[in-house]
């Protein structure tokens, strides 16, 4: 049986946490697809052109540790505005979605574009300061040198540009169960996300 999970939601909203853990508990393979936009991103940093960045991505393009940089990020939702970087990942990720023994993933289009058929299907959100100090955290905890300041305007601007893009914008999608993670514990949210995901495939 080939069962897939959709987790959408904006920036720092907790999908990472919450698909892992999701993942984990039914024992499916986890792709987390802003990865895959991070990595064209990182390589047009580097001087690449978005549209061979992206079909010349290769998984060791995936180990780079720069990855989960502020900026990576912001390069990452510039290339994701281009219709053709999105089209060059979508076979990647549908091949990934159908494997046997399940799969979860993570990104903006997933429940809407890239597996509109999967069995269930997540919209995770937080309110933007939420989200922002969340990441905060986690980035300066790397010991990465940011401010909260600068984290939550990366988080708006890319979220303004995810949803106001032509191709894919992030919206839910109209049979995704929204989880907002504001009040609540890891714990809890990934209690939520594996009760629907379970209501959904049994
Ligand atoms: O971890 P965080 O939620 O901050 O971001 P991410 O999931 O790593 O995604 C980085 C960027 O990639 C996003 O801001 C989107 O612009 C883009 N992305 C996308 O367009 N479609 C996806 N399926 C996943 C990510």
């Amino acid at each position: 049986m080939i069962y897939t999970v959709a987790i959408d939601g904006p920036a720092a909203a907790g999908k990472g946490t919450i698909s892992k853990a999701v993942a984990a508990h039914f024992g499916f393979a986890h792709l987390d697809t802003g990865l895959l936009y991070r990595a064209v991103g990182a390589k047009v940093l580097a001087g690449a052109e978005p549209l061979a960045a992206a079909t010349s991505l290769d998984p060791t393009d995936l180990e780079n540790d720069n990855l989960r940089t502020p900026e990576v990020a912001q390069a990452a939702s510039q290339v994701a505005v281009i219709s053709e970087v999105r089209a060059a990942l979508v076979d990647f990720q549908r091949a990934f979605a159908k494997r046997e023994g399940g799969a979860v993933l993570d990104g903006r289009d997933i429940g809407t574009v890239i597996c509109p058929d999967a069995q269930a299907k997540l919209f995770v959100t937080a309110s933007a300061e939420c989200r922002a100090d969340r990441r905060f955290k986690e980035l300066a905890g790397k010991g990465l040198d940011v401010s909260a300041e600068a984290v939550l305007a990366d988080v708006m601007a890319r979220d303004k540009r995810d949803r106001e893009r032509e191709t894919a914008p992030l919206i839910a999608a109209a049979d995704a169960k929204e989880i907002d993670t504001s009040d609540l514990s890891i714990d809890q949210a990934v209690a939520a996300a594996i009760a629907f995901v379970q209501s959904r495939i049994s």
